[in-house]
């Protein structure tokens, strides 16, 4: 699979680890920066790898911050990306079956090397289960249509 990763300062430890264990699991690696653990903004290399994932440039995208969450935050916003926080393997397994996430947010101070890599193996291998997941998803894609009206509200008013 060809995979884009990327870190900012926080997740730098494990970005090059991440790589390597990719690379040496038969994955083509895209590496999206940063090149020293100088304190950067994340929002700049999550960016890079979602614009990858969103052009069908690579199949998946990885991301470390120090929690995982700005970098989600921001990846997310870009049409066409599916990106979700995980510092588990079974949110792994369900963000892959469930909610067919295109893009892995992992914490780089919170989670362990050794544990981070097992969560990208489930994230890697793990299928999405389509069915009534994929009628949800596709609903959520749709909102990056600007012409779709979004779902109806209605409160009773
Ligand atoms: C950097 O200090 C930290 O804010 C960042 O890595 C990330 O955790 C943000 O969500």
């Amino acid at each position: 699979m060809r995979i884009a990763i990327a870190s900012d300062h926080a997740g730098f430890v494990q970005k090059d680890p991440l790589a390597d264990y990719l690379r040496s699991h038969g994955h083509e690696v895209v590496d999206c920066g940063p090149a020293t653990d100088a304190r950067c903004d994340y929002p700049d290399f999550a960016d890079k790898v979602a614009r990858l994932v969103a052009r069908g440039e690579v199949e998946r995208g990885v991301i470390i911050c120090g929690t995982g969450l700005g970098v989600a935050l921001t990846a997310d916003k870009v049409a066409g990306v599916r990106a979700l926080p995980i510092q588990t393997v079974e949110f792994a397994r369900l963000a892959r079956e469930h909610n067919d996430a295109n893009v892995i947010c992992l914490s780089g101070r919170f989670v362990s090397l050794e544990d981070n890599e097992a969560i990208l193996d489930t994230f890697l291998t793990t299928e999405f289960a389509g069915g009534r997941h994929a009628v949800r998803v596709e609903k959520i894609m749709r909102e990056d249509d600007p012409d779709f009206p979004g779902v109806p509200m209605d409160f009773g008013m």
